[in-house]
């Protein structure tokens, strides 16, 4: 007999068989099978070779430093440097976080209503790190969790590698996104074991009032579901918009709440993020917390430099925020009046993020069946790439990113007008 270890808590008899073991059979895991980023499966599948006439411009770019038009505040920079230099952050930290950075985050997520502390974080690599802590911490296969629709595709990518069920709840575009909640509440059942919120959202750029997200809370109450709430694009809300956390609205319901640096403090790169544990009635309690730091422990953290500098990065002044908004939101309102100006196009207007959404009317393009061959033939004939919003579970529209270069917005615009002229039947 030999012994084998399943769930470390004590040795396993198995029977000793290598009857079978006589030839090379090496295939991927049931876990790697069932992994798929429903962009890459679709992006991938499309022809996209460009217009060689015309040079690239990529709207489908989630990352604001492709450009090279947003670089991260200076003092980040300098944090990064000085933890280099220093010579003192080259070793593992808790695989949570070291204390000094994880202060850091409870002091800038922490408001009025919704005060945390240290010991209510947990530092990961990126928001991505923690949205997947966030999911495995509560839910097991044969669980579901309630996501948005149309929404980051990661939620889905994640819950369905490790067996975990997603149901979409929609979000209605003549209603700013906000959430439909007679849909939502209606998808929840025994085995729900989250409501995940993204606000302000990608794919839409939309920001949820006060009483949106109370009207939210009171779903989760009554169904008596905890809320993963991904407000990584917190500091990103356009003028007059004001952006309220889940947590400062909620008494009960208990909330993980999800950020990052990538796009706050535009450095993706730099593979930040975290989790913060909202639970003023002890509902999670030591039993997900504890979860927590176990799932920590799979990658012992994300790199030390960064939390090192993390101090430094986060307290950039907020004209720095101001700043990223006030060019976002001019590429906003140039790309959302000039492709509102186009037939068969309808933008909705974003109000936060860096993202758009724009409807496509299909009946009136009877060449492009759907976005995907949309966005497919923008790309051959005018070097365009937005990406066709099937991505993000919303088939008839499509995203552009608002990241891009003033000079590059104008071009983009005129290419796109050249392009539904051709294809548009009145
Ligand atoms: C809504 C949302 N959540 C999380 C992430 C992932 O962030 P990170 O790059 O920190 O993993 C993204 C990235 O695009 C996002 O749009």
């Amino acid at each position: 007999m030999e012994q084998v270890q399943r769930n470390g808590n004590g040795i396993h008899q198995q029977k000793n068989d290598t009857s079978s073991r006589t030839k090379w059979k090496v295939s991927s895991s049931v876990t790697a099978r069932n992994t798929f980023n429903p962009i890459r499966a679709i992006v991938d599948g499309m022809k996209l070779s460009p217009n060689p006439n015309k040079h690239m411009i990529a709207l489908s770019l989630g990352d604001p430093t492709v450009f090279g038009n947003f670089q991260p505040p200076e003092q980040a920079v300098k944090g990064i440097i000085d933890a280099v230099s220093k010579g003192t952050n080259n070793g593992y930290s808790p695989s949570f976080g070291h204390e000094s950075a994880r202060t850091a985050v409870a002091s800038f997520v922490s408001s009025e209503s919704a005060t945390v502390n240290a010991g209510d974080v947990y530092l990961s690599c990126g928001c991505s790190d923690a949205i997947q802590m966030a999911i495995t911490v509560l839910a097991s296969p044969g669980d579901n969790i309630i996501v948005p629709r149309p929404g980051f595709s990661l939620y889905k990518t994640i819950s369905l590698s490790q067996g975990i069920g997603v149901k979409f709840y929609d979000c209605l575009p003549a209603q700013q996104w906000e959430a439909d909640l007679e849909h939502m509440e209606s998808l929840i059942d025994e085995k729900t074991k989250a409501i995940v919120v993204v606000n302000p959202s990608n794919p839409c750029g939309s920001n949820f009032s006060k009483k949106h997200i109370r009207d939210i809370l009171s779903v989760a109450e009554r169904n008596k579901v905890p809320i993963i709430a991904d407000e990584i694009y917190s500091k990103i809300v356009f003028s007059g918009q004001t952006f309220i956390s889940c947590a400062s609205e909620s008494t009960t319901v208990p909330i993980l709440s999800c950020g990052g640096i990538a796009k706050t403090f535009l450095a993706p790169g730099w593979r930040l993020g975290w989790i913060v544990v909202h639970d003023r009635n002890e509902i999670f309690g030591k039993d997900i917390r504890t979860g927590l730091v176990q799932l920590s422990q799979r990658v012992l953290g994300p790199c030390t430099l960064v939390q090192a500098a993390l101090p430094a990065i986060l307290s950039t002044p907020q004209s720095f925020h101001d700043n990223t908004v006030a060019k976002i939101e001019v590429n906003a309102k140039c790309l959302y009046e000039r492709i509102k100006a186009i037939p068969g196009l309808s933008p909705i207007k974003p109000t936060a993020a860096m993202y758009m959404m724009v409807g496509f009317d299909r009946d009136r393009f009877p060449d492009l069946k759907d976005d995907v061959a949309f966005t497919e033939r923008l790309v051959i004939e005018q070097s365009v790439f937005c990406l066709p919003a099937k991505c993000f579970e919303y088939p008839n529209y499509f995203r552009v990113v608002l990241t891009i270069p003033e000079d590059q917005t104008e071009e983009a615009c005129g290419r796109l007008e050249e392009f539904c002229n051709k294809y548009y039947k009145s």
